[in-house]
């Protein structure tokens, strides 16, 4: 008999909220107060770099105070701006390094190395500010010299936060209007954040625009549970028999939430309950059951509102009666690992019936898994969706590389663990 999962638990901060109230309280003037940071390692990187750039930063387990000195209170670094593994960091600080009249270098780690950069480098460049690199400043390590930047209407071909973020970023600096139109809605942490830090925003439709020459004043923040970890246990306690978990203070953002939809049509049991949405981001408590899923489409709009889900939920579907399709997804090939890749190699060597498609996969459902050998990849949400898989598969599964975890959920096997009955 495989384990079952129970009981009452709550997930570290949000990682794309807690990368912002850094940055946005970094470029602020006054005192900003963040509490429930994630302190993974992604969040550590952007705290490094802030505070490489001159930033004075508190920081004290979940609790962080920063000095803000404004935009102007930013210095040239003596040393390399050094993202990792985090390209929140890297695309959302480029927009603000555009801004400074200085240079910069920045780096990150192997997989970084491999993402696409161009895709904000190239708006950015358009704005005014010089920006080098391998590629002609497409990929990392990228140089950066920045000021005098003026607003442009930029038509993003990608619905990315990150894309969007960086270009308002930029363009709250900037001389004159600056918009992005966006394909489909992305998360919108930065513009929700922008307003709580004095800023201003509009939006129209799919059209973000941002008046340049803004100044923000330090905040408050208190940053609610991540969905995007909250998601492995949701899906942990509707495959796993007998399971009941109960997650607090999960943030339910509706730019966020494709995933609870997503089981919901599956036929999952889960309920939301002490929903507070008087706050900048809106957040609740969240029961998941056990229960017999079916299968769906995933496509179109609701893409963006759960991409960081696609790995924990292509092993929902291993267990759900039917075929899962799921198209649109082509950014998967540019995260952390092209997860298109890495979830259907992984998930097969575990017995799953499961094929790449050109923008997505298919699962047929259902499969008994079974032990193996994997590897995370170096990927975190790959090493997450394994180890819940290992919960329900037959025999020892042992995964490869489980240290890349710590990227966005410290804690995660030992509370697995204290889940386990
Ligand atoms: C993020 C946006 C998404 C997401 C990433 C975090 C953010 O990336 O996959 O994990 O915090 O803005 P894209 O903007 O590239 O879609």
């Amino acid at each position: 008999m495989t384990v079952r999962l129970k009981g009452e638990m709550k997930v570290p901060g949000d990682k794309s909220i807690s990368h912002r109230a850094v940055m946005l309280g970094s470029i602020a003037h006054g005192k900003t107060v963040i509490d429930g940071l994630l302190t993974g390692d992604d969040c550590l990187s952007t705290i490094d770099c802030f505070r490489k750039l001159g930033v004075e930063i508190h920081l004290d387990g979940e609790h962080v105070e920063i000095e803000g000195k404004g935009l102007e209170g930013l210095k040239e670094p003596s040393q390399f701006l050094d993202v990792g593994n985090s390209g929140t960091t890297i695309r959302l600080m480029l927009g603000i390094l555009s801004s400074l009249p200085f240079h910069t270098t920045v780096i990150g780690d192997e997989s970084i190395a491999k993402r696409p950069m161009g895709r904000v480098t190239i708006p950015l460049k358009e704005m005014g500010a010089k920006i080098d690199g391998r590629a002609e400043g497409k990929f990392t390590p990228l140089a950066v010299r920045g000021g005098g930047l003026k607003g442009i209407n930029y038509n993003s071909p990608v619905a990315s936060a990150q894309v969007k973020s960086a270009i308002l970023l930029a363009g709250i600096f900037a001389d004159g209007e600056t918009s992005v139109l966006e394909p489909e809605n992305s998360r919108d942490h930065t513009e929700r954040m922008l307003q709580e830090f004095g800023g201003s925003v509009e939006t129209k439709g799919l059209k973000k625009t941002v008046r340049g020459k803004q100044t923000l004043k330090g905040s408050s923040i208190n940053v609610p549970g991540d969905i995007s970890s909250a998601a492995f246990f949701l899906v942990a306690g509707s495959i796993i028999p007998g399971s009941e978990i109960i997650i607090k203070n999960v943030g339910i953002n509706p730019t966020r939430t494709g995933i609870l939809d997503i089981l919901t049509n599956m036929g999952a049991d889960i309920t939301i309950h002490n929903v507070n949405d008087q706050v900048m981001e809106p957040y609740a408590d969240i029961t998941v059951r056990y229960s017999n899923l079916k299968s769906v489409e995933i496509s179109g709009d609701i893409i963006p509102r759960l991409i960081d889900e696609i790995p924990i939920l292509a092993l929902a579907a291993t267990q759900a009666e039917g075929i899962t399709v799921i198209k649109d997804a082509a950014e998967l090939k540019v995260k952390e690992t092209n997860r298109i890749d890495t979830v259907v190699d992984e998930l097969k060597k575990l017995g799953a019936n499961i094929e790449a498609t050109e923008d997505g996969m298919k699962i047929y459902g259902k499969s008994n898994l079974h032990g193996a050998q994997v590897s995370s990849h170096g990927d975190h949400r790959i090493g997450m969706m394994l180890a819940i898989a290992s919960c329900l598969a037959s025999g020892e599964t042992h995964i490869q590389n489980t240290e890349a975890i710590t990227i966005s959920y410290p804690g995660f096997f030992e509370q697995l663990e204290e889940l386990k009955q």
